[in-house]
């Protein structure tokens, strides 16, 4: 089987880490974003994947599929864009390498969702329903920042109408963002910049062919920072329930779901959780108070310091005594200095305060 990962968002929600990294690569729980999917795929029998790239992708997505191809045993292959085709217009253009001789449906993926990806299962709703079409949905208290899926109790599963965005309620049903597509969807789609959501969708649930599967357990879209810490949040919730304990850290200054890469360094007195993640070559110095955060690679926490609700980005250093709060995001190589410094809320790209 096939699948279709997009990954040529501009991923400008995500800045300013997606200065130094494209989005898909961004770690989430000490993994590549787009590395939860490739592995999942893999698991429910894809054997090539293509990543559909714009022509801003530098070449660090490439060195990241030289390195995984390998180690997973699968192809993994480009499609790119000259210009941003959206969601719907990258179908078109790798059209080709989706295709196989037995008309197999393929997977298509966003690449900033997390979930427990029950993809065998999506296999057997989509062979069950035979129609066209399957998308994963789930439920959200907010879904205007989503596309919505109507579906009624007369037609169960069948999508009544798709509405990306919508600007009144429809509905709580959200797109999840994966689908499962039969290869005459492709035959709907012209090489030009074009969305699946607005465009594609609306028109294959008017042809009553698209499906909504429920997706069981949790789901969240990472791509903005404060979703991305609920996503970790229940990420590791999910691991303290489905998976072996070794994954996550316990002991007296670790309170709650916390996940550390065994060579991180972790200094006396400290207090830890819950729902954090800190990540290879850290280095947490004493006396500091961790909660609600990601301390991505390289980076270290000096004496005393506070981090919560926050993102720590790659190579960087929060200063003895300084707190770091309210969804800060720190990018790569940045350096908060020394002294009671107190960042809420911001975006900090390049500097030492
Ligand atoms: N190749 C390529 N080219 N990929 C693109 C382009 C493009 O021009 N534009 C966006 N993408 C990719 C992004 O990288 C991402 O993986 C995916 O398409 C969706 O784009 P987002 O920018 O993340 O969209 P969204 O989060 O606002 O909405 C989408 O996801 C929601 C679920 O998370 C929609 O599919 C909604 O319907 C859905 O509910
Ligand atoms: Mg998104």
């Amino acid at each position: 089987m096939k699948a279709l990962i997009l990954v040529g968002g501009f991923g400008t929600r995500l800045r300013p880490l997606t200065f130094s990294i494209p989005k898909p690569l961004v770690d989430f729980v000490n993994k590549p974003m787009i590395l939860h999917q490739i592995e999942a795929l893999k698991a429910a029998g894809v054997t090539e994947v293509v990543l559909a790239i714009n022509h801003q992708q530098p070449e660090v997505m490439l060195n990241f599929v030289k390195e995984y191809e390998k180690k997973l045993g699968m192809k993994i292959t480009f499609s790119q864009e000259t210009e941003p085709l959206g969601t719907a217009g990258p179908l078109a253009l790798a059209r080709d390498m989706l295709i196989d001789e037995s008309g197999n449906p393929f997977f298509m993926l966003n690449s900033d969702v997390i979930c427990e990806y029950p993809l065998l299962e999506m296999i057997e709703f989509h062979k069950n329903h035979g129609a066209e079409a399957s998308i994963m949905v789930t439920k959200v208290n907010d879904p205007s920042k989503y596309g919505v899926v109507v579906t009624n109790e007369a037609t169960e599963a069948r999508v009544e109408s798709f509405v990306e965005k919508p600007k009144h309620f429809v509905g709580d049903k959200i797109n999840a963002g994966i689908y499962l597509l039969n290869p005459s969807v492709l035959d709907r789609i012209e090489l030009r910049r074009t969305s699946i959501e607005k465009e594609i969708f609306p028109k294959i649930a008017s042809e009553k062919k698209l499906y909504a599967m429920v997706l069981p357990g949790f789901w969240m879209d990472i791509g903005q920072p404060k979703d991305y810490l609920t996503g970790q949040r229940m990420y590791l919730h999910y691991l303290r329930t489905n998976a072996p304990e070794e994954l996550l850290v316990s002991g007296d200054h670790i309170i709650g779901n916390v996940m550390a890469d065994e060579t991180a360094v972790i200094g006396e007195r400290c207090l830890i959780g819950p729902d954090v993640v800190i990540g290879p070559g850290c280095v947490i110095e004493s006396g500091v108070r961790l909660f609600g955060c990601t301390v991505m690679r390289g980076s270290r926490i000096k004496e005393h310091a506070c981090v919560s609700d926050s993102i720590v980005g790659w190579d960087s250093t929060v200063g003895s005594w300084a707190r770091v709060a309210n969804v800060t995001v720190l990018g790569k190589d940045v350096h908060v200095a020394d002294a009671e410094v107190y960042s809420s809320g911001a975006p900090i790209k390049e500097l030492t305060i």
